[in-house]
């Protein structure tokens, strides 16, 4: 059995004004049925962090440098991360691929680097639109997860999320159909990868437009085992209802 997980991706938003949404949380899904992550900007990871201590809540980064330590102004490594209260990272997130030119290749390090300090790697990968209009998506996300994983994964120390570009931030949202058949493909090609235990114990989170209205169906998907949830995430009373809805898929 994969154990669920609902991941708040608050991107470049929140100020220590915003810590007690993760109060909020902690009181209300502090002990939830399913696995809860919150992955804040660098900023606020430390405080955040004493912010849940004693719940259930996981903290993450949003990135981190391939690097463990050096001459990289502006950059934050996962050991770092770690240090400040971290258990996970998210990886080549679309808006780092893009605002940044964040390659496969450049993933896979970072991957590598968040595994050897011992933080859980999220690794997002997705197509764009013209990619998916022009019938390229699983060739894409294909060769996205294929470039982007070290060897050695296993269901413990990564996840990955599929995150369709197009429906980030947009409220557009695939068919469950699209989703079923990106999921299923995936699940296949980890286990063609990584062996049948493992490629199966890896857990598949979707993402782009999860909102509290399109959890439940989403969650009944198969091989879709939580979320990673942007605008939703930013506020309590969105973002409780997914867990609820997760938890509820759980069974
Ligand atoms: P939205 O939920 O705002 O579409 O963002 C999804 C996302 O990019 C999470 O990483």
């Amino acid at each position: 059995m994969r154990r669920k997980l609902a991941a708040g991706n608050w991107k470049m938003n929140g100020t220590s004004a915003d810590l007690d949404r993760l109060a909020t949380l902690a009181a209300s899904h502090g002990a939830a049925g399913c696995e809860v992550l919150i992955c804040p900007p660098a900023t606020l990871v430390a405080r955040a962090a004493d912010s849940v201590s004693g719940s259930a809540i996981a903290i993450g980064g949003q990135d981190c440098h391939a690097a463990a330590s050096g001459a990289h102004t502006g950059d934050v490594s996962a050991a770092m991360l770690k240090d400040a209260g971290a258990s996970h990272v998210i990886l080549g997130h679309s808006e780092r691929r893009e605002d940044h030119g964040e390659t496969d290749a450049q993933v896979r390090a970072k991957t590598e680097a968040a595994l050897a300090s011992g933080l859980v790697a999220v690794v997002c990968i997705g197509e764009k639109l013209a990619e998916r209009e022009g019938g390229k998506t699983l060739d894409v996300v294909g060769t996205q997860l294929d470039g982007s994983l070290p060897d050695g994964v296993t269901g413990e120390t990564l996840l990955i999320a599929y995150e369709p570009v197009w429906a980030i931030g947009t409220g557009k949202v695939p068919t469950l159909a699209q989703i079923g058949e990106v999921h299923d493909f995936l699940r296949t090609r980890l286990e063609e990868r990584f062996g049948a235990a493992t490629g199966g114990a890896i857990r598949l989170l979707y993402g782009g437009s999860v909102k509290p209205g399109n959890a439940a169906e989403i969650f009944a998907v198969s091989n879709v085992d939580g979320a990673l949830v942007g605008g939703a995430s930013l506020k309590p009373e969105d973002f409780g209802p997914i867990i609820d809805a997760l938890e509820a898929s759980a069974g």
